[in-house]
């Protein structure tokens, strides 16, 4: 039984988050996406909304479940029985972070913690939540970037009010 964990801030989820969801899902029998914080960002909107929306938006996927990770990541990984980490890759620069934190993780988890990295689809590999946060923020159009099931409530909860 071949579970795994898809890590990330999802702030807020895109429509690249969502393929690496559906391509686990075939790929490995259990799928945990965890919205895990990252010291290094400040978060407009809550974990939980961010894992709700999530949730919605892979209910048509029986074996992905969605979890809020408070503490360290390999630790989690350890406590709820995954062999892997599973990360998108869009560029080089994605490598570099993702690299370290793949030692970071092995070491934490006293190596049984492994990382598997799958290349974003080349529709999605301009896409981040950052550009998504930005044109929702100005009241732009976001349909094209994030589920459909959860854009509405997306764009508001990031459309800044003066
Ligand atoms: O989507 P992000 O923000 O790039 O995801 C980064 C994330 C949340 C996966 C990373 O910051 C993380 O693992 N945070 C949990 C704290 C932790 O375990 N840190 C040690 C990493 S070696």
């Amino acid at each position: 039984m071949s579970k795994v964990i898809c890590p990330g801030s999802f702030n807020p989820i895109t429509l690249g988050h969502l393929n690496l969801f559906e391509r686990c899902s075939k790929l490995f029998d259990e799928v945990v996406v965890a919205v895990t914080p990252n010291s290094a960002k400040t978060y407009l909107v809550t974990a939980e909304q961010r894992a709700a929306w999530i949730a919605r938006a892979t209910a048509h996927l029986p074996n992905v479940k969605v979890d809020v990770c408070t503490g360290l990541l390999a630790e989690y990984a350890v406590k709820n029985g995954a062999v892997a980490l599973v990360k998108g890759l869009r560029n080089p620069q994605d490598m570099d972070i993702e690299s370290q934190m793949y030692f970071g993780n092995r070491e934490i988890s006293g190596g049984r913690i492994d990382t598997v990295f799958l290349p974003t689809d080349e529709r999605y590999t301009y896409l981040s939540s950052t550009i998504v946060r930005d044109i929702a923020g100005y009241g732009g159009e976001i349909r094209s970037f994030v589920p459909d099931c959860v854009a509405e409530e997306i764009a508001a909860a990031y459309l800044r009010r003066p």
